[in-house]
């Protein structure tokens, strides 16, 4: 059992941004969002924040499920560290610190971590890197026989110590009474005059404790966010590393560089997803999809053989069988049934539509309950919205709609009704009715004002 404890407190001021670093976003997550569904993943029973800068816009993110420990000055990751102490300190597990802003960290490797910590009896364990260039790091320097001695930071290293290519990631996996014991012994006295984490494990080495290094395979998971390239960077990993593991479950992604999806998101088999689509949130595909190009598809349920075409979805559930697009918005809320088509620029909101019910073109409609197999012709409007109040109309099944017909809700439309095109429909229609409410068409023969006549 572990108590992870991710420190986001700092400024992030290579973001340039108004907003802290840690909540700037990788394939539509926090950064620090990451770390804790990871934490949580990998099987942390509590989770502890540390915020500091900008607490305001960071506590939305993380509070909902994680203590939150506020460090109002920043004086180093030893102090960051210092402000969960009451929340570990009659703590008998592990406590994992990390890193807000080192997004790709994996579940796995975390669990792994404490695995390995649990096994060698260690006090203190370090997860550390090797890299090719290891400046701007802490370096591991170790004894003869592999025990972790120290860490020493790029600012206080010897010219020697410098040429170590073994990093600290900034992770760890301690003991929590070890660690808060020697939270207690640290003191400012470095380069950069803060209290160092990192000299927690100088004090439990003097004090004969064990101190180990798990040195990670895939150094991507180390890296940290200081800038926007850096976020770059992190998004690519992630986009890969989500979509690969839907091709490898059987979705077809054309092209993966311009397709993000999110890390809930579920696709079923034999989906096929063109170029530049987006799918985010908690987002559930069915298998057989088509996702045409550039779609955004948010917090949506797509049953099985649903296409789709350079559109927008968001919070709606679309049924079995139906096509959407292009150049349709459906907004929060519908409920569309089986082999629908929701053609070229139709709007949809908050709507229940029911099977086999054809919107094709150029339609609004909003609040409204509409039955199975109905026929809108191209340019209808529900009128729902009277300035102030919203209201909702029915449409019963089997009704033919004629083109640039107006609902004026709240309306209730039969069953088998034909509405002539044209009609504004204000006042309830009753089953298998022909209703027709537009003005009479006027023709003034041999008309002399028309100047062309002339
Ligand atoms: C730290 C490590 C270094 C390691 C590197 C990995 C120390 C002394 N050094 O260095 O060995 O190689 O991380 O990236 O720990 N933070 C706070 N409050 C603070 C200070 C920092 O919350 O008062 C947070 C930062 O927001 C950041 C993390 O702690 O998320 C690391 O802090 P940072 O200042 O970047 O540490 P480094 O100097 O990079
Ligand atoms: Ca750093």
């Amino acid at each position: 059992m572990f108590t992870s404890v991710i420190l986001a407190a700092g400024m992030g001021t290579r973001m340039k941004s108004e907003m802290p670093k840690v909540i700037h976003k990788v394939c539509g997550k926090e950064l620090v969002r990451w770390v804790v569904d990871e934490s949580k993943k990998a099987g942390a029973e509590r989770v502890v924040s540390i915020i500091g800068h900008r607490a305001e816009m960071v506590r939305p993110v993380v509070g909902a499920d994680t203590e939150i420990a506020v460090q109002s000055e920043q004086l180093g990751t030893g102090h960051a560290v210092m402000q969960a102490v009451p929340f570990i300190k009659d703590y008998e597990g592990y406590v994992v610190i990390l890193s807000g802003d080192t997004p790709l960290i994996r579940a796995e490797t975390i669990k792994a971590a404490v695995e390995y910590h649990r096994e060698s009896n260690n006090s203190a364990t370090v997860i550390t890197a090797e890299l090719p260039d290891a400046s701007g790091y802490g370096r591991i320097v170790r004894a003869a026989d592999g025990a972790v001695l120290k860490i020493v930071e790029q600012k206080d290293a010897t010219e020697e110590e410098k040429k170590i290519r073994e990093i600290n990631s900034g992770m760890y996996v301690f003991n929590a009474d070890a660690l808060v014991w020697a939270l207690g012994k640290l003191t400012p006295n470095n380069a950069q005059g803060e209290y160092y984490l990192t000299d927690t494990l100088e004090h439990l080495k003097n004090d004969g404790r064990r101190i180990g290094g798990y040195t990670i395979a895939d150094n991507d998971e180390i890296r940290g966010i200081n800038n926007r390239v850096q976020l770059h960077e992190a998004e690519t990993i992630m986009q890969e590393r989500i979509n690969t593991r839907h091709m490898t479950n059987g979705v077809t992604i054309v092209q993966p560089s311009s397709v993000i999806i999110g890390d809930d998101v579920e696709i079923g088999n034999d989906t096929i997803i063109s170029s530049n689509v987006v799918i985010m949130g908690n987002t559930k595909i069915g298998s057989g999809c088509v996702i045409e190009m550039n779609c955004k598809i948010e917090n949506s349920v797509i049953k099985d053989n649903v296409h789709i075409t350079s559109s927008v979805v968001l919070n709606s559930e679309i049924g079995e069988g139906t096509s959407v697009g292009p150049f349709a918005y459906v907004r929060p809320g519908n409920k569309i049934g089986r082999n629908v088509r929701v053609g070229d620029f139709v709007e949809l909101k908050n709507d229940v539509i029911d099977d086999d019910t054809k919107i094709s073109h150029l339609t609004y409609l909003g609040d409204s309950d509409i039955g199975k197999n109905v026929n809108f012709g191209c340019g209808t409007v529900t009128c729902n919205y009277d300035g102030k109040d919203k209201f909702r109309s029915k449409i019963g099944d089997n009704v033919f709609v004629g083109c640039n017909t107006n609902f004026v809700s709240p309306v209730n439309v039969g069953d088998n009704v034909y509405i002539a095109a044209g009609s504004t429909i204000t006042e309830d229609i009753p089953d298998n009715a022909l209703s027709i409410a537009r003005a009479r068409q006027v023709n003034k023969t041999d008309w002399k004002g028309n100047k062309y006549n002339k």
